[in-house]
């Protein structure tokens, strides 16, 4: 039982995280294995709260379920097990043995095909329309919201998405965390490498400028992205529980997303700076609270090179 449970750690690693920082950190108790925030990978000026540090972990824990699951064991998870322990995120366990079903087995697969592809998504194809009733019950099995962004909507997120990114662009103290995280020693095996960032290109909703210039080695491709689909990652509140879960139901969505073919890039940056969140928040058709922005579309292939991860010291300690 306790390798199952280290193995489940080992393989959720390959989880989407804000700037690639994975900032989690597993503990193995024997039966169980404790999942924790790492505030030293938190991104103080971007992040200032730790909602985004607290939604990749909520991916990473999902990734973990999907592998007990693949494994053939049901998972067991007690979130927030301790109020007196606030990065101490959830306890996990394996239940009963049982034999995996068809759907955790292609999660499973989607789990290690998934990437985040930043090039413009194929020109002239278009999302399925019935793919987004799998993706909204993804996101709502893990008690979040999805919501998929109208025709009429588009003029108010590039006008969200050109506006956080002004504010970014003139704040040194945002700059020098993406700085710091998209310069990082390839040994420490975390941040975006230059060769997942594609150069500025025109497209109808921009995406980070991850402020790499010429040295962004993504090749573009010849998509022009006019087929993307813009999701809404929401949840009723936002506390530390909303932010949990928007990044379960992030997990969830991306690997339905991947195993129907799509691709997805996430962007952050509308919910980081407050005003672009106000907006989009204004956008949602029901009251409640943006987590997240996903750009979801057809891929050019082949797909984008993975992003590297921590080495296996680094992930799980013993207690
Ligand atoms: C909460 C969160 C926010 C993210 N924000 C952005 C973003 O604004 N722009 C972007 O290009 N990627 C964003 N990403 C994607 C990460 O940069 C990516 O997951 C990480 O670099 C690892 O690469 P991978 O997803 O290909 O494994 C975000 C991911 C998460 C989980």
């Amino acid at each position: 039982m306790h390798a199952t449970l280290l193995q489940a750690a080992w393989e959720a690693r390959l989880a989407p995280s804000i700037l690639n920082t994975q900032p989690w950190r597993w503990r193995s108790g024997g039966a169980r294995l404790e999942l924790h925030a790492n505030p030293a990978r938190q991104l103080l000026h971007i992040d200032p709260r730790g909602r985004l540090m607290i939604l990749s972990c909520g991916a990473v824990l999902h990734h973990a379920r999907v592998v007990l699951d693949a494994l053939g064991y049901e998972p067991v998870v007690e979130r927030w097990p301790d109020s007196g322990r606030p990065m101490l995120l959830a306890h996990v366990g394996a239940g009963p043995e049982r034999p995996a079903g068809r759907e955790s087995v292609m999660a499973y697969r989607s789990l290690r095909l998934r990437r985040t592809d930043r090039r413009p998504f194929r020109a002239g194809a278009r999302v399925p329309f019935d793919t987004f009733a799998w993706l909204r019950s993804a996101a709502e099995q893990e008690g979040a919201h999805l919501y998929v962004l109208r025709g009429q909507d588009m003029e108010f997120l590039r006008y969200a998405a050109r506006g956080a990114h002004a504010v970014g662009a003139h704040d040194l103290r945002s700059v020098a965390e993406v700085r710091r995280w998209t310069s990082r020693d390839p040994a420490a095996g975390d941040g975006v490498p230059p060769g997942t960032v594609v150069p500025e290109v025109d497209r109808p909703v921009p995406v980070r400028d991850f402020g790499l210039g010429a040295a962004a080695a993504l090749d573009p491709g010849d998509g022009d992205d006019t087929g993307a689909e813009f999701l809404v990652v929401a949840t009723e509140h936002d506390n530390r529980w909303d932010w949990l879960s928007a990044g379960e139901a992030t997990s969830a969505v991306w690997l339905a997303a991947t195993a129907h073919g799509l691709a997805v890039s996430p962007m952050s940056e509308m919910v980081e700076v407050p005003g672009a969140r106000t907006l989009i928040r204004s956008l949602l058709p029901v009251p409640g609270q943006p987590q997240l922005v996903l750009r979801v579309g057809v891929p050019q292939s082949p797909a984008p090179q993975a992003s590297p991860r921590r080495p296996a010291a680094g992930i799980v300690a013993e207690t």
